[in-house]
């Protein structure tokens, strides 16, 4: 098909589809990392396709569908492999602005379109109430979190992350203009919500995808509705 004529789903469809097509021949997880990372550098340089997923996005265009989102508002689903291997999502950054401290249930490869992408990463030391070393997983709420590195990449250049408690971690922007971050997930650990932490106290929140916590609460209130039980 000639490049004029295709829309912005097509397109980006090219590369996703030919992603799945190729980590049919990998191994495992660690292979798909490494070639997400050789890979998602040609998305993130291709401005054309930048600039019309923008506009786009701009116009609310049936695709991408804004009104979609995961764990984050600024969060845009852009593709989910058809076996759940990967989904390749969008989030915007303002200018100066890094997200809460957090981690995710998958691994990650991200990289920004324009401007510079900040990366902070943490580490939990200590033990949870259930006695489990929190950097395993365990209920991370008395743990202290610690500031392990920092960086600045460029755009195209990109960056990997760890899922659940080796993964905690922040995304921003140093910069003054806005950018937008592209990233590649594995498939997710059966896990419902995603850690928040509290930068001064390190307690952990959990942080439920809007849909989910509706669901929650439609249930909680069907709990409420026929009063506390009877003593
Ligand atoms: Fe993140």
């Amino acid at each position: 098909m000639a490049g004029s004529t295709q829309t912005t789903h097509d397109r980006l469809l090219d590369y996703c589809s030919g992603w799945s097509s190729d980590i049919g021949d990998l191994s495992d997880e660690n292979a798909h990392i490494a070639y997400f990372r050789q890979e998602l550098p040609r998305l993130l340089l291709d401005l054309p396709l930048v600039r019309s997923l923008l506009s786009d996005i701009r116009a609310g265009a049936a695709y991408p569908d804004i009104r979609k989102t995961g764990f984050f508002e600024n969060e845009i689903l852009l593709y989910i492999d058809d076996r759940r291997r990967f989904s390749l999502r969008l989030y915007f950054h303002a200018g100066g602005e890094y997200t809460v401290i957090h981690d995710h249930n998958a691994w990650g490869v991200s990289g920004v379109t324009s401007g510079r992408l900040g990366v902070v990463w943490y580490r939990l030391e200590g033990k949870g109430p259930e006695g489990r070393d929190a950097a395993e997983g365990g209920a991370p709420d008395p743990a202290r979190l610690v500031r392990i590195d920092r960086r600045i990449l460029s755009a195209g250049e990109v960056t990997v992350t760890r899922p659940l408690a080796p993964g905690i971690h922040q995304t921003g922007n140093p910069d003054a203009l806005p950018n937008m971050m592209l990233t590649v997930y594995g498939r997710p650990a059966r896990r419902l919500y995603i850690h928040e932490y509290d930068p001064v106290t390190f307690r952990a929140f959990r942080r439920y995808p809007p849909r989910i916590r509706k669901q929650r609460f439609a249930s909680e209130v069907m709990k409420a509705l026929d009063g506390p039980p009877e003593p």
